[in-house]
Order: C-alpha cells, then sequence, then structure tokens
C-alpha cells in the first residue's frame, strides 16, 4: 500500500511541477514558438505515458498484492492488448515527430531579406564573417587557410576583400532583422548551440549547414559547442550580443576587412625592420667606418647622429634626417660632413632595405628613438600577441589567471621552473616557449598530457606570442634575474 500511494504521490507533483513551475522564458527569437511547442507536444505525450504506466503500477500493486490462497495464471499472450498498445505507441511516436518536420522545414528555408553570418568554427573557438558592403561572402576552402589568411578566403575573389571578420569568441546582430547563420568548421565536428535562442545545429567539415532566425529580444547570450570535438570542448564558449541597428552598424565598421587582416599581416614589424637593418650594416661592412658606440673612425659615428646639425665641408650646415641619410648612403660625396675624406662608395640599396638602414641609424640616437617609441612597440606586440592567442584558440588549454587548464597556465610562467614529464627541469625562457609553441610534444612539463596541436606562426607572430606570454610573468621574473633559493 505505502508504494502504491508513493507512486501516486510522484504522479502528482509531477504534474504540479510543470503546470506551476517558475522558470518560463521571455521569447528570444523568432523560430522561439513553433520549437517550443514541438517540445511542448512532446513533452505531453511523454507525460500522458508516464502517467498512464505509473498508475497501471500502482493499480497492480494494489490488485495483485500477495494473498493467502490465491494463485498466479499463466497468460502466454493477449492478441487484442498488444493491437492496443501498437496503436497507441506509434500514434505517439508519429505526434512527437511530424511537427518536428513542419518546424525544421522552417528553420532550414531562409526568407529572401535575410542578412547572413557565416560561424567559423576550429578547436576550440568560434570565428565569424559578415559578407562587406557589397553583401556577398567570398569564396573559401580550408586549403587557402594560412597565418595571414585564418579563414582561408579566396584571395582573388572580389566578393572576399571586403568580408568582415570578427576574430574573437563574441559576434553581435542587430535586432529584429532575419539572420541566416552558415556553419563552416576547420577541423572536426562542431555544434552550434544558442539554447536562448532555440537554435543548435552539427558543424560537419566539408560542408556548410545553415539555418536562420531573427533575434527579438535585447543582451548578451552564451553560445556553446554541443559536439564533443577534443580535450578543450568544454571550453568552446562565445557569446552572441543582441543590440539596436545603430550600434550593431557602429560596431561592424570598427572590425577589419579581410584586405586589411591580410595588410596588417604583411606589415613588416618595427623589430623586425631593425634586424634587417642589422643584417645589412653587418654584410655590408658599414661598421668598418662607422661606430655605433660614439668613438671617432674614417666616418662620423651613428651614436646620436639623426636629428644632430653637422657641418658640411662646404661649409653649410645640415640637419641629419631621413632624407640626408638615404642621400648619403645613396650619394655619399653629395653633402660630405666636414672633415672626413671622400672614402665611402656609392651603394645601391631597394627602398626598403634602405628604409631597414635608415630605421637602424635612427634607433641608435636619442632624437630617433623618441620617434620609434620603442615602448609602444613592446605594447603593440603584446596586444597583438593577446589578439593571436584568442585567434589562434590558445586560450581555451592556457589561462591568463592561473586557474587549471588542459595546458599550464600562462600566469607567472615566463621565468619558473618546471619540472618536465621525463624529470628533468627547464627554466622557462624565450627559447623554451618558442619550443614549446612550434615543437608541443618536444619538452612536455610534467602532469600535462600531449594533445597540443603544432602551430606555425609566422616570426612576426612568434614574437608577439612570446611577448604576451611573457607579459604574464609575475613582476620579478621579467628581469632575467634568477630569484634566491631558486636555482635552475
Ligand atoms: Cu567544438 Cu565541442
Amino acid at each position: 500500500m505505502a508504494i502504491a500511494i508513493i507512486l501516486v504521490l510522484v504522479v502528482v507533483a509531477s504534474v504540479l511541477f510543470h503546470l506551476f513551475a517558475p522558470w518560463q522564458m521571455t521569447p528570444a527569437a523568432s523560430n522561439w514558438g513553433s520549437i517550443d511547442t514541438t517540445l511542448l507536444i512532446t513533452l505531453i505525450i511523454t507525460g500522458i505515458f508516464f502517467v498512464a504506466i505509473t498508475l497501471f503500477m500502482a493499480i497492480a500493486v494494489i490488485r495483485f498484492r500477495h494473498r493467502e490462497g490465491s494463485r498466479a495464471h499463466y497468460q502466454p499472450e493477449s492478441k487484442k492488448l498488444e493491437g492496443w498498445l501498437i496503436i497507441l505507441t506509434s500514434l505517439g511516436i508519429v505526434g512527437m515527430l511530424a511537427p518536428g518536420l513542419v518546424v525544421y522545414n522552417d528553420f532550414v528555408h531562409v526568407p529572401q531579406d535575410a542578412a547572413q553570418l557565416e560561424v567559423f568554427s576550429q578547436q576550440w573557438q568560434w570565428a565569424f564573417r559578415f559578407p562587406g558592403r557589397d553583401g556577398k561572402l567570398g569564396r573559401s576552402d580550408v586549403k587557402w587557410i594560412d597565418a595571414a589568411n585564418p579563414f582561408g578566403l579566396d584571395r582573388n575573389d572580389p566578393a572576399a576583400q571586403d568580408d568582415v571578420l570578427i576574430l574573437n569568441n563574441e559576434v553581435r546582430l542587430p535586432i529584429d532583422r532575419p539572420v541566416k547563420v552558415l556553419l563552416r568548421s576547420k577541423d572536426v565536428l562542431h555544434d552550434f548551440d544558442v539554447p536562448q535562442i532555440r537554435a543548435k545545429m552539427d558543424i560537419v567539415p566539408g560542408m556548410v549547414s545553415h539555418f536562420w532566425f531573427t533575434p527579438t529580444k535585447l543582451g548578451k547570450v552564451e553560445i556553446l559547442c554541443a559536439e564533443y570535438c577534443g580535450v578543450g570542448h568544454f571550453n568552446m564558449r562565445g557569446h552572441l550580443v543582441v543590440e539596436e541597428q545603430e550600434a550593431f552598424d557602429r560596431w561592424l565598421a570598427s572590425q577589419p576587412t579581410f584586405v586589411q587582416t591580410l595588410a596588417s599581416a604583411a606589415a613588416p614589424s618595427q623589430e623586425s625592420l631593425l634586424e634587417k637593418g642589422r643584417q645589412l650594416v653587418e654584410s655590408h661592412g658599414c661598421r668598418a667606418c662607422h661606430s655605433q658606440d660614439g668613438s671617432t673612425s674614417l666616418g662620423p659615428t651613428w651614436k646620436d647622429l639623426y636629428g644632430r646639425s653637422e657641418q658640411l665641408a662646404d661649409g653649410s650646415s645640415v640637419q641629419v634626417d631621413e632624407a640626408y641619410l638615404k642621400e648619403s648612403i645613396l650619394e655619399p660625396n653629395a653633402r660630405r660632413v666636414q672633415g672626413y675624406p671622400p672614402v665611402m662608395v656609392a651603394y645601391t640599396f631597394t627602398q626598403d632595405e634602405l628604409g631597414a638602414l635608415v630605421g637602424f641609424i635612427k634607433s641608435l640616437s636619442a632624437a630617433g628613438q623618441k620617434e620609434q617609441g620603442p615602448a609602444s612597440a613592446t605594447d603593440d606586440r603584446v596586444a597583438q600577441g593577446q589578439q593571436l592567442a584568442q585567434a589562434l584558440g590558445c586560450r581555451a588549454c592556457h589561462s591568463v589567471d592561473g586557474s587549471q587548464g588542459i595546458g599550464p597556465s600562462w600566469k607567472g610562467l615566463f621565468g619558473k621552473t618546471e619540472t618536465l614529464a621525463d624529470g628533468t627541469q627547464v627554466k622557462v625562457d624565450e627559447a623554451y616557449v618558442r619550443e614549446s609553441v612550434l615543437k608541443p610534444g618536444a619538452a612536455i612539463v610534467k602532469g600535462y598530457a600531449a594533445v597540443m596541436p603544432v602551430f606555425t606562426p609566422s616570426d612576426k607572430e612568434l614574437d608577439a606570442l612570446v611577448a604576451f606570454i611573457r607579459s604574464n610573468a609575475d613582476a620579478d621574473a621579467d628581469t632575467g634575474k634568477v630569484k634566491p633559493g631558486k636555482s635552475p
């Protein structure tokens, strides 16, 4: 009897719970109603079966309980009962599946006036692409993916040039405008899931799946990956922000186009420019005559040369600027500084090389350093590295706040001494960080699995990444000094 009462109470409580549940959400997208209706139909059908079966158990417990002298009968089959059960279950299943077909049909049939948004997924992060002013997304293929072209767009396709690329996990959409969402994967199966807008679809490498919806509520909701895609799956999260049209337009205009990202990837950094200048100086033997420390030699020293006023051989004077430096390299005797013999031969350099040489000479004087801003160059690199860490998906496994991840946290990593899987110890310095990015399996820190994919960033990108990792070091680790009691 007690069991029968419990079963009845379970039924009553379940029904009451669903009728009076306080967690009703406000619809946030156009497809909300239809998808929720199908869910409700499923809930009602399964609910009816649940109530019926549980009540039947309660009745059976009472009616067929053990009694003195009564015996059970053997009843092999009942055609009539089986017939009814088959009909009822079939009706239930059809009732659950049929509405879904109608709703799904609507979900993938995009209205004419829908805008486009491409969702680009990879282990373990999201990126997004909007068509530019032409309203057309350019051709894409994974075979075109490289460090400067993370979306794999066709560089020769005119429609691709103005595509707007969002290389981080947050995307925005304008309210009340239908949008067609195209789903593309770079590597493995993922699933784009935004529960609040009732949208969820698998992303299959090699194909582009799609659906549409109209956001109808302002705010920020979470994007999840709902298909197990590797160790970083749980961290593959993003955000969708729905805002007013003007705010969205302003945001979209501030994002880089494909052409702009290509250009910024190709532009040489201050660092590599100086390095190129240094190499040219070495290979052309400039230092035989021009010192860099202020000592006198056959030609003027380069130390603090830039910005200085020099007395020329003909008695006039000149302020040493970029134009004068370039002229003096190409035609050494055109305006020679007084007191030096006309022994320098004319050199021919390309404009790029000339720029690198002048940049290097500038870096040797206080006036030039002020112009080039060495400090801000480092800041730039850190910012670039931060962006890159986001774009490449490093942050899915490496935290910057010290929290546990799949890989070592970057907080305080630089300058630390780590024990490797083989028991040896290593001081985390530039060389080790570089090696670990390029060859992750070479020297794994103890306790971590060998799951990191190999990256092939350009030299400039590697510089930026290392600078960013370094910027997360503890303040005193950056000086390069070994802390007392912590010898490697
Ligand atoms: Cu991507 Cu799970």
